[in-house]
């Protein structure tokens, strides 16, 4: 142990990064022979970012969020979030780590089907053993317009309905980082943008990192960088080109 108590990804971290990959390959074996879907993808995003994560369908976006959660082994490659290099990390120590500082909205709701939408959302605040885990699921649900719904389970909810508990929670615990597939995929305008504003303003009241996957360019214009993937790489990351209040140095 000795010797061990300071590592690579202790020290990204302190350096202000809580996210910190370097040359991921993801190689899947489908029928038709192995895919290579990441092909060498170094990314580094410092603690209190908005990101977003844009390009084609196909591209790799989904597959590098799973890899960012957690919840998918990169081939290859360096993956250290939050502080803890993930390629070295079992199954339960992940999904510790996910519980503590992690807030996943995915295009797909992994609600827990025998739970209520309250207790869904109260879930990782239990975890956390915060007492008052249902009041703030309770508010929290009123947040994304679903005071009404808070004991429906969630076949008894829509998709939307679905999708806005598991954006609430993904927020209700304050994770440090925020991963968030096409958030407003299956939302009308109204309700996504209430959804969109409650990861905002998570993001800017508490300081959470927040990696967005998006298709919209105007979603994608209010977070800090834009990462452009094609192809199972990166081809593009740029910083937003309006920024009012804050000089820029280069003029290009
Ligand atoms: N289990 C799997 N086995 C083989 N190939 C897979 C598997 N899962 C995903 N893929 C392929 O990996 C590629 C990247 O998929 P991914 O879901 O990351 O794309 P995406 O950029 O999120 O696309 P979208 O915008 O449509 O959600 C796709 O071509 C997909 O067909
Ligand atoms: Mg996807």
């Amino acid at each position: 142990m000795a010797g061990q108590s300071y590592t690579a990804a202790q020290a990204a971290a302190a350096s202000g990064a809580i996210i910190d990959v370097a040359d991921v390959g993801l190689t899947l074996t489908s029928r038709a022979g192995p895919v290579e879907i990441l092909r060498g993808v170094s990314l580094r995003i410092a603690a209190g970012e908005s990101v977003a994560v844009v390009g084609p369908s196909g591209s790799g976006k989904t597959s590098l969020l799973m890899i960012l959660a957690g919840l998918e082994r990169a081939s290859r490659g360096r993956v250290e979030v939050v502080g803890e290099d993930f390629s070295k990390m079992s199954e339960d120590a992940l999904a510790e780590a996910r519980g503590r500082d992690i807030g996943i909205v995915f295009q797909s709701f992994h609600l827990v089907p025998t739970m209520t939408a309250l207790e869904n959302v109260a879930l990782p605040l239990e975890f956390a053993g915060r007492r008052d885990a249902l009041g703030v699921a309770r508010k929290l649900l009123g947040e994304v317009g679903l005071k009404d719904r808070t004991e429906h389970f969630p076949a008894e909810l829509s998709g939307g309905e679905q999708q806005r508990v598991a954006l609430a929670r993904a927020v209700s615990g304050q994770p440090r980082l925020l991963l968030a597939d096409e958030p407003t995929g299956n939302l009308d305008g109204r309700t996504g943008a209430q959804v969109i504003e409650l990861l905002f303003d998570l993001h800017k009241r508490h300081g959470s990192t927040l990696v967005l996957i998006t298709h919209d360019d105007g979603l994608a214009a209010r977070c800090d960088r834009t990462v452009r993937m094609a192809d199972g790489r990166i081809i593009s990351d740029e910083a937003q080109a309006i920024r009012t209040a804050e000089p820029r140095t280069a003029a290009q």
